[in-house]
């Protein structure tokens, strides 16, 4: 294990977060939700080296609607004063993923993509809040960016090397950010400390990642049985 791994592993074991603001309350309150996504089959069996190409792009298939609605939202929101700052420059990840699976599926790959039934409900909910909710704009937002910039690292490197990709390489570029993860995480817990939200609205904002945990856990759920991965012994 890398120094880096060891750090994102180690981080993950204390998420308890502390008393520090909203970033670490939100982090803490969310730890069994994250949880029950790192030990789904689907992305245990993806950090554990046993899917393939295809079965990885199955899942980068399903992500794409969501990235596209998120960024959609994100350009809705750029003037609000809250929600507009945390489409930090060089977050966005759709045309990254958009290059991933032209990799894996051919130029016309948005032909065969079919939408599982979370997915499909993923992208109502963000419809439904996160184009007019502040709030509910950044718990979608958090759930996703932060994951990429956090275990998602870790999870990058793990398909990198089953698929035999370096970083800069055409279906991985979903991973690559410019610059260090560490500092665009540093900047969005910041954005979450600053934000101007009263003790009720912590809650409503922390509910909305657990939903979006859930929806999450429900597409690697869809994902196992549509790929008939079994966990793993
Ligand atoms: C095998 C799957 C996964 C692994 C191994 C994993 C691992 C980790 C680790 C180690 C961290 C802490 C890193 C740090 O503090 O710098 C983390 C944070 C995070 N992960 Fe995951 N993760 C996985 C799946 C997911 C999924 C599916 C999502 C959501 C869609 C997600 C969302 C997040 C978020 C939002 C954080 C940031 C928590 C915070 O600091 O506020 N993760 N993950």
């Amino acid at each position: 294990m890398d120094r880096t791994t060891q750090e994102e592993t180690g981080a993950c074991m204390s998420m308890a977060g502390h008393d520090e603001g909203f970033a670490a309350e939100l982090r803490a309150a969310t730890r069994s939700d994250h949880g029950e996504n790192e030990t789904s089959a689907y992305m245990a069996a993806l950090v554990g080296g046993r899917l393939g190409g295809d079965e990885y792009a199955a899942l980068i298939e399903q992500l794409h609607p969501v990235y596209e609605l998120l960024e959609r939202a994100a350009e809705a929101l750029a003037d609000d004063p809250v929600a507009g700052p945390f489409a930090l420059p060089g977050l966005a990840r759709l045309r990254a993923l958009e290059t991933d699976l032209a990799h894996f599926r051919g130029p016309r790959w948005r032909e065969r993509v079919a939408l599982l039934p979370s997915t499909a409900r993923y992208c109502d909910r963000l419809r439904d809040v996160a184009f007019d909710w502040p709030g509910g704009f950044v718990a979608h937002h958090y759930t996703r960016y932060l994951g990429d910039l956090s275990g998602g690292q870790f999870i990058g490197r793990q398909v990198r090397r089953v698929l035999g990709l370096g970083e800069d390489d055409p279906g991985v570029l979903f991973y690559r950010f410019e610059g260090k993860p560490k500092d665009y995480k540093d900047a969005y817990r910041a954005l979450l400390d600053a934000a101007p939200w009263d003790a009720a609205e912590r809650a409503r904002v922390i509910d909305e990642v657990r939903t979006a945990y859930r929806f999450n856990a429900e597409m690697a759920a869809d994902l196992s049985r549509a790929l008939s991965i079994e966990p793993a012994a």
